[in-house]
């Protein structure tokens, strides 16, 4: 397996690989009925889009696919600074897409609601917003390794923080293993509408997001 820096270039190719896999799979996406395996979502693809703007993020290719880029995992971070989360909330009402708006809506407010901006003060954010494993390549540590490469990436460029919204019980224990520590969460069974129904009817073993954090001080950032 090799791992690169993702540019903009790649960001076909990265797409291709969500829709295959991210899209379908991930346990909000999927409690959502957001799209099915293969199909395009915009809503998505263009928060995808964004953060690849960022240079941070890094991918997995098979190395023995010489011919073609065969893109088999994916991490998108990001840069996140105070406002930004605010601002995709309140452009959240414009989006069309009644099941993109649960899942962000959802996660913006926690994030509004936990504000690590104002508990670590931070002017910005290294945030891993997409960990995404081809369903054929699973189990091998590409996970893993993705997520080392972000902190990797972090660490490199100066920031102090780090969070992730980890919406799975896997990628939870992932970021945690990887010194992440949980900030809040929320079970899914308490996102309900104004007549108590669950929003996000979310499939077991997942059963909360989990707002991480990893704080790099001076001294790691040397290493
Ligand atoms: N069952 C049991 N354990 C698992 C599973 C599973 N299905 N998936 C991962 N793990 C555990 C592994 O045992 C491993 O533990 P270890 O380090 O103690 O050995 C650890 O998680 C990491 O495993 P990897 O092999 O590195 O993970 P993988 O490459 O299979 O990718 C991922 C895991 C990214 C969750 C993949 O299943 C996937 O793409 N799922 C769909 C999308 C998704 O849910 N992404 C995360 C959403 S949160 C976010 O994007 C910020």
């Amino acid at each position: 397996m090799e791992y690169k820096m993702i540019a903009p270039e790649h960001s076909e190719q990265v797409m291709e690989h969500l829709r295959r896999n991210f899209f379908a799979d991930e346990p909000l996406n999927k409690a959502a009925g957001l799209c099915q395996n293969g199909s395009s979502c915009p809503a998505l693809e263009a928060h995808c889009a964004e953060a690849i703007q960022h240079r941070m993020s890094v991918m997995a290719v098979d190395a023995k696919e010489k011919d073609t880029l065969k893109i088999v995992g994916v991490v998108l971070n990001g840069i996140l600074k105070p406002g930004d989360t605010a601002k995709a909330l309140s452009k959240l009402d414009c989006n069309d897409d009644a099941d993109f708006r649960k899942i962000f809506d959802l996660l913006h407010r926690h994030n509004l609601k936990h504000n690590l901006f104002e508990h670590f003060d931070v002017d910005c954010m290294f945030d891993v917003r997409i960990l995404s494993v081809d369903s054929c390549y699973r189990g091998q540590g590409i996970a893993n390794e993705l997520v080392k490469r972000s902190v990797a990436v972090a660490k490199k460029n100066g920031f102090r923080l780090l969070k992730a919204d980890a919406t799975g019980i896997f990628s939870q224990k992932i970021f945690r293993s990887h010194g992440f520590e949980v900030f809040s969460e929320q079970p899914y069974s308490k996102y309900t509408d104004e007549n108590g129904k669950v929003i996000l009817p979310v499939v077991a073993p997942h059963i909360k997001l989990q707002q991480l954090y990893k704080a790099i001080c001076a001294d790691d950032q040397d290493e």
